[in-house]
């Protein structure tokens, strides 16, 4: 005998909230699949708060949904993980837009048009009794959206009630908020930055609240330092390909502050190194060695682009929310040879460039001194940051003592990975500039204070001398005004 035994719906759904391990940037990164996948050229993201809650809208001017399309694209596993896909196809499991959405907010809206014909389509996980969903159609779907469509066709995902994105029922943390968007808007520069920069075919458009986020390139493509090594391809069985191609990135230094924090971000170039695992263009995972080799064993400058088609998605176990997949055992000799490969020649990359950029007639931050062959770094008293503070109570206490206990030995110890000490955010690189800006305008006189004066003195001084195009720029752009 058999009994139907269908789930309860309120219970399936709220489970549905944890399917996956969404992040606000996982989250939004599922619905814009959806809108590539819909050929759309342009999405916007916008943030708004409305009476204590947080209301999401993610607008494109894709090919739109009609009635019953919107319908079975609101169902829970709207179609089948097993069924083949489009080549292009950036979806899978038939859940992306509910559990993503869900995980982030208690109601998910659809509104999706064609010409003019609206239609809208609502999940409220507090009231889906049976499975009932509220649909609308008409001036009822329009009335959904805040301001009209510019496009013929197109769909606006809208969670509200968006409880995860609140720090409790009743009060959102504006600060709190920001950061978190700020942070998806970094992860969405790279996840999308084949398809934001045109590589993957028509260019993307991304907006979050009507600032355009750029491609952010993890491989320094466009910087003629970057080496690129022979592209590898792995024949599967029904000619799926998967392609490899190695990029060894320039040094450290001779990126500019804002490729810095670009490529090391917080969390560094060492972490950062690895696969950079992409499903049809969209970065699924990056900085991993899938524990083929120890992190830190090669030099940090490698990265490995590895393009995987959408049907090799079973045997890569891709997850749910797009964010993770695992090494096929089958593979891993092969990676772990194409790894072996180029070793050799990134670290003497490293090597290489990884003594000193030895710049002329600059004032250094530190001063290298050889005394009975032995070297010894001192703070340089000379530079002017530094002279400017010499004399007042316990500096040159502290300065003997940084020196004194220069963590020489594991500068050593690290030397083969690789130590990168430098900005994690252009903020920090500008904070400086401008300090010294002010402090320019303190000493210096009236007659020869000017912007050009002061950017040819940060050329001869040590940070602002090794990222001298960036420097002047914001100079210019930021630090004019105060001298009117
Ligand atoms: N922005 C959109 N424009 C047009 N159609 C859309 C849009 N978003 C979703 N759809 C439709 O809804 C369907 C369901 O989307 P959903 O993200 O839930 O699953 P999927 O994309 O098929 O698979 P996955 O779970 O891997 O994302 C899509 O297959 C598509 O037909
Ligand atoms: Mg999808």
């Amino acid at each position: 005998m058999k009994v139907t035994n269908p789930p309860i719906a309120s219970d399936l759904m709220a489970t549905a909230r944890s399917f996956g391990n969404y992040d606000l940037a996982a989250a939004l990164s599922d619905i814009i699949d959806n809108s590539i996948q819909a050929a759309a050229s342009q999405v916007e993201i916008d943030f708004q708060y409305f009476d204590n809650d947080v209301i999401v809208r993610i607008r494109d001017n894709g090919s739109g949904m009609d009635g019953e399309t919107l319908k079975r694209a609101m169902r829970p596993a709207s179609s089948n993980p097993g069924t083949a896909r489009d080549p292009k196809d950036l979806g899978r499991f038939g859940w992306g837009m509910k559990s993503a959405s869900l995980s982030q907010a208690r109601i998910l809206t659809v509104v999706a048009w064609q010409s003019s014909n609206f239609v809208a389509a609502r999940w409220n996980i507090d009231d889906i009794t049976d499975w009932s969903m509220d649909f609308f159609e008409g001036g009822e779907a329009v009335s959904l959206l805040d301001r009209p469509p510019k496009s013929d066709s197109g769909t606006e995902v809208i969670w509200t009630n968006s409880d995860r994105l609140k720090e409790s029922a009743d009060s959102v943390d504006a600060d709190e908020l920001s950061t978190v968007v700020a942070m998806a808007r970094k992860k969405l520069s790279l996840v999308f930055h084949r398809f934001l920069s045109g590589e993957a075919g028509t260019k993307l458009s991304i907006t979050i609240n009507g600032t355009e986020v750029n491609p952010v390139d993890p491989f320094v493509t466009s910087h003629n330092a970057t080496q690129t090594l022979d592209a590898e391809t792995i024949q599967m069985t029904g000619g799926r390909n998967i392609l490899i191609k190695p990029f060894i990135l320039p040094h450290f230094s001779k990126l500019d502050v804002v490729q810095q924090a670009e490529v090391g971000g917080e969390e560094g170039m060492i972490r950062n190194q690895g696969f950079y695992i992409y499903r049809n263009k969209r970065l699924i995972i990056h900085g991993t060695w899938f524990r083929l080799i120890p992190h830190g064993e090669l030099s940090q400058l490698t990265r490995v682009r590895v393009d995987l088609p959408n049907n090799l998605d079973e045997e890569w176990k891709i997850t749910l929310d797009k964010s993770d997949a695992q090494l096929p055992s089958a593979l891993k000799s092969r990676l772990l040879k194409v790894i072996k490969k180029f070793s050799k020649k990134s670290v003497s990359v490293h090597r290489r460039k990884g003594v000193s950029t030895h710049i002329d007639n600059v004032e250094k931050v530190w001063c290298r001194e050889v005394k009975n062959g032995q070297v010894i770094y001192k703070v340089n008293r000379e530079h002017p940051l530094t002279r400017s503070v010499i004399g007042q109570d316990g500096v040159e206490a502290v300065l003997a003592m940084l020196e004194t206990y220069f963590p020489a030995d594991d500068l050593v110890k690290d030397s083969a990975k690789g130590v990168t000490q430098g900005p994690s955010d252009p903020c920090q690189f500008e904070y400086l500039t401008k300090q010294f800006f002010f402090k320019y305008l303190n000493d210096s006189n009236e007659e020869e204070r000017s912007l050009e004066n002061f950017i040819a003195y940060i050329q001869r001084v040590e940070p602002f001398a090794s990222q001298k195009a960036y420097a002047s720029s914001y100079v210019k752009e930021n630090l004019a005004i105060y001298l009117k």
